[in-house]
């Protein structure tokens, strides 16, 4: 699957198969989640890999739209470090399900509302925010990809030279 297809085509999925991620693949997609940039290169992302169930269940109760953790084969915990920002944590997020998309994995980005719950879960210092926790697995086909959610269309989301501002007409 090319980069485009696979940015495009990529949904948040919530239903998966029990299969395991090969490790090989799961390298991959680490690897994918590590080269994200960051401001001033200041790499205030770690993550941490959950497979044990346990932990996962543990995980599912720590935010309030969380029940596919306890399905999923796979979590990736993505933590920022003090003074890191939203912003490098969606890239490496991004990252890491795109790759995993790529390989055929399907995620899902899971809140953690209850950011204490989510660290004495992990054991994360308390100075760190749990961006987010990415559901992964083999997607589950008898369930649909995603809820089918639309998107705005294109010309309501992107303006031209200025706010509010259409494109111009090609000759
Ligand atoms: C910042 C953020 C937080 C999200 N939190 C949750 C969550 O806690 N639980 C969940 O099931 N989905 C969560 N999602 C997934 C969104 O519901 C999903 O991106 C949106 O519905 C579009 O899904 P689609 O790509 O399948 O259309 C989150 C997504 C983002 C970007």
């Amino acid at each position: 699957m090319d980069a485009y297809r696979a940015i495009i085509t990529k949904r948040d999925t919530r239903h998966y198969l029990p299969d395991p991620v090969p490790p090989d693949v799961l390298t991959r997609v680490l690897q994918a989640g590590r080269m994200a940039g960051s401001s001033k290169n200041s790499q205030p992302v770690r993550m941490i890999v959950v497979q044990a169930p346990e932990r996962r269940a543990a995980l599912a109760g720590c935010g309030d739209y969380a029940d596919h953790l306890k399905a999923a084969p796979l979590a990736i915990a993505v933590v920022l470090l003090p003074g890191g920002g939203p912003f490098d944590a969606g890239r490496a997020a991004q990252n890491l399900m795109v790759a995993a998309w790529a390989e055929g994995i399907a995620s899902c980005p899971v809140s953690m509302h209850r950011q204490e719950c989510a660290r004495a879960v992990l054991g994360v210092p308390a100075d760190c925010t749990v961006a987010t926790v990415l559901a992964m697995g083999y997607p589950d086909l008898k369930h649909p990809l995603s809820q089918g959610r639309q998107r705005l269309p294109l010309d309501e989301l992107v303006s031209w030279e200025q706010w509010g501002a259409h494109r111009p007409e090609t000759a």
